[in-house]
């Protein structure tokens, strides 16, 4: 892992994730989580103050990236829920089939090598009656937004830890085997490129 890699770019993303319209985001999205919930690709741990913890019985969140990790800025000790971290990626998951109620993964499929994959895996350890919490950025709308994005993803990739600026965030959960249940998307103020949100919700079909 070079110099960039390892003390640059996780403060970038870092930063890049903390914008008031991403923080705007969260507030949406989390207080839905509820029971035994997997947080995938949690990154600095910006959601954590988001979880409601009435509705929490344990929190376990994953992720390949210990220097991101690293960045997390809330006490772990003072959270009012349980909680653990475990290194691992998304497209293996350590866990037993149908273990979780929710899973959260918010900015996450954009980075994620193999979305497909690591959807799949999600889909392996959620409960039957479990439900997907997502939020991402992903392929724009408006034509010339996506040219943009396809002209400037292979730096952006580079630059971003992996980051891909178009990916059809609805064909991937419904080609990975989940039903959308609620979706809304729009862009959010920021670099149209990186801005055009899709969030909602989803249940293995
Ligand atoms: C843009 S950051 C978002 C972090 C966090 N989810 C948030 O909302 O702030 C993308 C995250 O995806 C993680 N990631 C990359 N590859 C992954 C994988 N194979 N499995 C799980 N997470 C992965 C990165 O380490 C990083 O934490």
């Amino acid at each position: 892992m070079g110099f960039y890699s390892k003390y640059i770019l996780p403060s970038f993303i870092n930063l890049a994730c903390k914008i008031n319209s991403i923080t705007k985001q969260r507030e949406k999205v989390i207080p839905l989580a509820h029971g035994n919930i997997l947080e995938i690709g949690v990154g600095s741990g910006l959601n954590l103050p988001f979880y409601d913890k009435n509705k929490i019985s344990k929190l376990t969140a994953i992720d390949p990236s210990e220097d991101l990790w690293k960045k997390v800025a809330v006490d772990l000790k003072k959270l009012p829920f349980d909680f653990e971290f475990i290194k691992a990626s998304a497209e293996e998951l350590p866990f037993a089939d149908k273990s979780f109620d929710t899973i959260v993964v918010t900015y996450s499929l954009c980075t994620i090598p193999d979305a497909n994959k690591a959807l799949i895996e999600m889909r392996r350890v959620l409960k039957k009656d479990g439900v997907l919490i997502f939020c991402e950025h992903g392929k724009a709308p408006d034509k010339n937004v996506l040219l943009v994005q396809q002209f400037v993803n292979p730096v952006w990739k580079q630059m971003a830890g992996g980051c891909n600026l178009h990916r059809n965030i609805p064909e991937i959960l419904e080609n990975s085997g989940f039903k959308i249940q609620d979706i809304k998307k729009m862009y959010i103020p920021g670099w149209r490129p990186a801005c055009y949100n899709y969030w909602g919700t989803a249940t293995a079909i």
